[in-house]
């Protein structure tokens, strides 16, 4: 969908149909035909009037998420039209979540359909009252956001048999040469070399070779050194604690968090943010078979640490403790250390689907970081550690347990393990982000679709676009 700001009153704007945003029906035009067709200005409330050549869409308020569901609604009617341009006036409406809205509520996954809709070519013209350069500026910036989601989304969305580790090395490297970042990926035999033992343990069962993917974007002007981590389990069978069947749907959505921070470095280079960042990903299989690791083991991981696995699906945080020590060896003076897993399903049913569990030792930068997510239109909410949970992880046979021995706080319990690869220096820096609910959700909702959201890359650029400030 092509989005272009037009600098003429709408009335005077030819196109083919209007989509109108109302929020309240009282000074409409149609008023009256509105009314007789039950329509109110809800999430989600829409009416075509072919005659007329407008589609109207119920908003409930002026914030970020009630005009960009509105524009979803609109645009997913107007895409479902045989119309090429539709024209939107911007009026008080904030451009980012009218552009987001419709980017992202536009958005179809079909790689896997026989019949391929063949894409129409349709154009969005919002009507202002004069381009400022501004408002030109919020509009590219929404565009490169909303196709780093999207890619993001696509890159979830596809098949464990189509994206093994292998593949989701190449992606990042194709995003590297597009944006010039610089590129490393290491092969298990690094891994070997370099002490990387439980990420590599966790991944010994799999036919496809486990892949350390690390991507750096260094502008000259970089005023803030920021490192991105993702959990890239292309699949997570749960290993030999193998998950129930109705629990293994789905777990293709586990690389989401490595998606997200590619998605992330695919729009760094376009945003021209002057920020040095590295992203880091760790893509493993999860699988069984006779080299598969197991319960019982005790792992070393890269910073000496010894952990006891009870739990083979207890992957994540294995992958995450090695890549983490790897990037603060690699990295020095970092100034944000964040990472971006689908770790626990404990985390979900904590807060619900569309929302991430924030964790850390740093109060005021998760409040930053909480906020930050929801003016990007992602939900997110902070969790707190506690001493009592600290020490449920403790272990009888090694330094720490993959588990814990409470049922209760599987989220938090989780971040704690995580925080044993934090080292002294970045404590403070350092932020965990839970995206388990979010990342993937098999019911379209607003403008997120059914399964991959994209969650974490709205909320980080926001975050790195403010940092510089
Ligand atoms: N990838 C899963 C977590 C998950 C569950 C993500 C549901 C998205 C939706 C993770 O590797 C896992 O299996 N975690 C276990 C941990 C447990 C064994 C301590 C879990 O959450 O049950
Ligand atoms: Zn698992
Ligand atoms: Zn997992």
């Amino acid at each position: 969908m092509k989005i272009n700001l037009i600098e003429k009153n709408i009335k005077k704007t030819k196109s083919d149909i209007e989509i109108i945003i109302v929020s309240s029906i009282e000074k409409v035009e149609d008023k009256n035909i509105l009314e007789t067709l039950g329509f109110e200005p809800k999430d989600e409330a829409v009416i075509l009037l072919p005659e007329a050549r407008k589609i109207y869409v119920g908003c409930e308020n002026s914030d970020y998420d009630s005009i960009a569901i509105a524009a979803s609604a609109g645009i997913k009617k107007f895409n479902s039209t045989k119309f090429k341009n539709a024209k939107i006036s911007l009026e008080k409406l904030s451009l980012k979540a009218l552009v987001e809205g419709a980017s992202l509520g536009s958005y179809t996954f079909n790689k896997y359909k026989s019949k391929k809709e063949k894409s129409k070519k349709q154009e969005l013209n919002i009507c202002v009252d004069k381009i400022t350069s501004k408002l030109q500026k919020t509009l590219n910036e929404s565009i490169v956001i909303s196709n780093a989601v999207n890619r993001t989304r696509d890159m979830v969305n596809t098949t464990p048999e189509d994206f093994y580790p292998g593949v989701m090395a190449n992606v990042a490297k194709d995003i590297a040469d597009e944006s010039n970042l610089h590129c490393k990926i290491r092969g298990e035999e690094y891994l070997e070399k370099n002490d990387m033992n439980a990420m590599l343990s966790v991944g010994r069962a799999s036919v496809h070779e486990s892949k350390l993917i690390h991507l750096s974007y260094k502008p000259k002007n970089a005023k803030k050194k920021v490192v991105l981590i993702g959990k890239g389990l292309t699949y997570d069978s749960g290993g030999l604690s193998l998950k129930p069947a109705d629990f293994m749907v789905t777990m293709k959505l586990d690389k989401s968090g490595g998606c997200a921070v590619l998605g992330i470095m695919s729009a760094i280079a376009k945003l021209n943010l002057p920020v040095e960042v590295h992203g880091i990903v760790g893509a493993v299989e999860n699988m069984i078979g006779g080299d598969a690791y197991k319960p019982d083991d005790v792992l070393t991981a890269k910073n000496g640490k010894t952990i006891e696995v009870r739990n083979t699906d207890a992957e994540g945080r294995l992958v995450l403790a090695d890549c983490l020590c790897y990037a603060q060896e690699e990295i020095k003076n970092i100034d944000y250390i964040f990472d971006y897993a689908t770790l626990t399903g404990a985390c979900v049913v904590g807060v619900g689907q569309y929302t991430t569990g924030v964790m850390g030792n740093n109060t005021n930068l998760k409040r930053e970081v909480v906020a930050n997510a929801l003016d990007a239109g992602e939900y997110a909410t902070s969790l707190p550690f506690n001493r009592f949970l600290r020490k449920t992880i403790k272990s009888e046979v090694a330094d720490i347990c993959n588990v814990a021995s409470t049922r209760y706080g599987g989220a938090i319990t989780a971040g704690l393990f995580l925080e044993n690869f934090i080292s002294e220096e970045n404590k403070e820096k350092w932020v965990h982000f839970d995206i388990a609910g979010p990342a993937y959700v098999e019911k379209a909702w607003g403008y997120n679709p059914y399964g991959g959201s994209g969650a974490g890359v709205r909320m980080t650029l926001e975050f790195l676009k403010n940092i510089q400030k």
